[in-house]
């Protein structure tokens, strides 16, 4: 199994003191890699506003109150930093959708299985891939993600990652997930000058090779772009190919 350094920069960000004393010093709130307001057609495609969703390492990020206002009714938060925890719990008292636990994403025995429509995960995994044993805190954590996830649910993973370092811990036949990427370009990113790509084709799927990997040639237009992994767990009787997705309506864009 791979891991990959290349875009850690502390070895710490597995561990749940390094996140604390962050949360200390940092209070407010900041959302790693991309807002809601970015990611909301791939949320709003795949995840109807009534799924039961988990967000893991909710940290101080604005998403899951983003996606009530937008109309999601139940969001669990968790995170094994207590610090954000305590702090957005005291923050969200009065919203009843969110809820907040701390909780170590590797064991969330705590939830029965097939317990959620879907997972959320923004830079979570990443985290763990940072850490020391990283191969093993991805697998145990992608063990429990299946686990909870209800036939059909899906694990939205969205990362630095790119296919390389992401699919031989996605792809493992244990999960049976079916994956459709996308990739987006970092906020702010600036299209060089005579490029004739539109803001719309980062919408659509990113073609991969049968083990999820993009094609030979595929040029990123942003290479620190961010990638958007859709992971659905396949009900073992369905048929794999058979992915429905809610379409992409001029409300949702
Ligand atoms: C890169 S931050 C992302 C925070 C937030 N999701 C966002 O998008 O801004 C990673 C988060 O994962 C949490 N974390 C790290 N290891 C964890 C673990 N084993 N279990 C649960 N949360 C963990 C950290 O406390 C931190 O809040």
């Amino acid at each position: 199994m791979y891991r990959d350094v290349s875009s850690c920069n502390s070895y710490n960000y597995g561990d749940a003191l390094y996140w604390d004393a962050r949360y200390i010093q940092e209070a407010g709130s900041f959302d790693w890699y991309q807002r809601y307001s970015a990611l909301r057609p791939f949320v709003r495609r795949y995840i109807p506003t009534s799924s039961r969703v988990l967000m893991v390492g909710c940290g101080n990020a604005v998403m899951s109150e983003d996606m009530v206002k937008d109309g999601y009714e139940e969001i669990m938060n968790i995170d094994i930093s207590s610090v954000a925890i305590e702090m957005m719990r005291r923050k969200h008292e009065h919203i009843h959708q969110l809820q907040y636990m701390q909780m170590d994403v590797k064991d969330m025995s705590f939830f029965p299985d097939e317990s959620f429509d879907c997972v959320i995960d923004k830079g979570t995994l990443d985290s763990l891939m940072c850490g020391t044993d990283a191969p093993i805190s991805a697998s145990r954590m992608l063990g429990e993600v299946s686990r909870l996830l209800k036939p059909g649910g899906i694990y939205m993973l969205i990362t630095y990652g790119d296919p390389t370092v992401r699919m031989p811990h996605l792809g493992r036949p244990v999960y049976n997930w079916k994956v459709v990427l996308y990739v987006i370009p970092r906020p702010g990113f600036q299209k060089p000058a005579g490029s004739t790509s539109s803001a719309k084709s980062y919408l659509e799927p990113v073609p991969t090779t049968e083990k999820g990997l993009l094609l030979p040639g595929f040029v990123l237009e942003d290479p620190d772009s961010h990638y958007i992994y859709i992971c659905k767990k396949m009900d073992e009787t369905a048929e794999l190919g058979n992915i429905p997705a809610y379409p992409l309506t001029s409300e949702v864009l």
